[in-house]
């Protein structure tokens, strides 16, 4: 299992720890533009690997050579926000990275399954898909494992009860565009609805749409990568053990949920394809309004793109 890394910046590089950690990949290349930093990076990564005991070869890299016949290539490259920049205002640089990225990264592995970090995610994904020119199975965005950890942490809080008993799921664009499905969110099994008014779970929905943001305040000079790595991680782990997880995750959809061409978060099925399964759920008709109104925020969006 070979894994690249496009942009050792925060969230490439700690995303890059936890493999090595976790020992999922026997080699992982780390790429950035900027000389030196994946190099020194990747350099004082494998120098760990004797105190950690893992078998993990670690090679920074300005150029895609190194790259060569990986197994996954997650693109995490580009401009991160600043306070009061919406994901939207990384659009342009964004857009032409992730087209570098994918481009540069596939003449070299062209079996590769893609992960997608970039933002605005959704777009982002649609664009190294279309870039690819790969099958849908193998162009995958991370954003709904993300934003349902950050809405399971809120809930967790607020109950003062584990993580770990709290399940939820969220569908939609990535952020402020998420559908979070209340009704499938339980706390050990049971419903939130019979744990917490209302109000207040309208309240932990819209901290997890800001949740983004809220980082960002707080960083200033940069955004979220502790639990973004995390969620991608969680990702590459069901599909390097082939797990078959079930995951929120942004995918091309081609008719199911009544969407086409566009990618937006869904339930999944996460194995060694890649994407091995799209769960169509029964949703109310207030969901779907808001699906539908997520996805064609996300296509307005892709059609403004120039893509020749
Ligand atoms: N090729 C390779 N690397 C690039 C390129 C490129 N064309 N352009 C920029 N980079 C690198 C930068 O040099 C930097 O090291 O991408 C890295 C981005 O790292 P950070 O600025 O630390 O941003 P990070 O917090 O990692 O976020 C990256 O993920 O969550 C999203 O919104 C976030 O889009 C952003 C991305």
């Amino acid at each position: 299992m070979k894994i690249t890394i496009v942009g050792a910046g925060n969230v490439g590089a700690t995303t890059a720890q936890r493999i090595i950690d976790n020992e999922l990949a026997n080699e992982v290349v780390l790429v950035d533009i900027v000389e030196g930093i994946p190099q020194g990076k990747g350099l004082d990564m494998y120098e760990a690997t004797p105190i950690t005991g893992v078998d993990v070869k670690v090679i920074g890299t300005n150029g895609y050579e190194e790259t060569a016949n990986s197994d996954i290539i997650i693109i995490t490259a580009g401009v991160a926000r600043k306070p009061g920049m919406s994901r939207e205002d990384l659009l342009n640089t964004n857009f032409g990275i992730v087209k570098e990225a994918t481009l540069k990264s596939i003449e070299k592995s062209p079996n590769a399954i893609i992960i997608v970090v970039t933002n605005p995610l959704d777009v982002m994904a649609y664009t190294a898909w279309r870039i690819s020119g790969f099958e849908r199975h193998r162009v995958i965005g991370m954003a709904g494992v993300l934003d349902t950890a950050r809405f399971r942490t809120f809930i967790a809080m607020e109950l003062n009860v584990s993580v770990e008993d709290v399940y939820a799921f969220v569908l939609g664009g990535h952020g402020d565009d998420m559908v979070p499905l209340v009704r499938y969110t339980t706390v050990a099994g049971i419903p939130i609805s019979e744990l917490l008014p209302k109000e207040k779970i309208e309240q932990l929905v819209k901290r997890t749409r800001e949740g983004g943001a809220e980082i960002v305040s707080y960083l200033k000079t940069g955004s979220a990568y502790y639990a973004p790595s995390a969620a991608i991680v969680e990702m590459v782990e069901s599909i390097v053990k082939d797990k078959k997880r079930i995951l929120p995750c942004s995918v091309l959809l081609q008719g199911e949920y009544g969407l086409n061409d566009v990618f937006v978060g869904v339930p999944v099925k996460l194995g060694k394809k890649g994407v091995e399964e799209i769960i169509e759920l029964k949703l109310t008709d207030e969901e779907k309004q808001a699906l539908h109104a997520s996805a064609s925020r996300v296509k307005k969006i892709i059609d403004s793109l120039k893509f020749d």
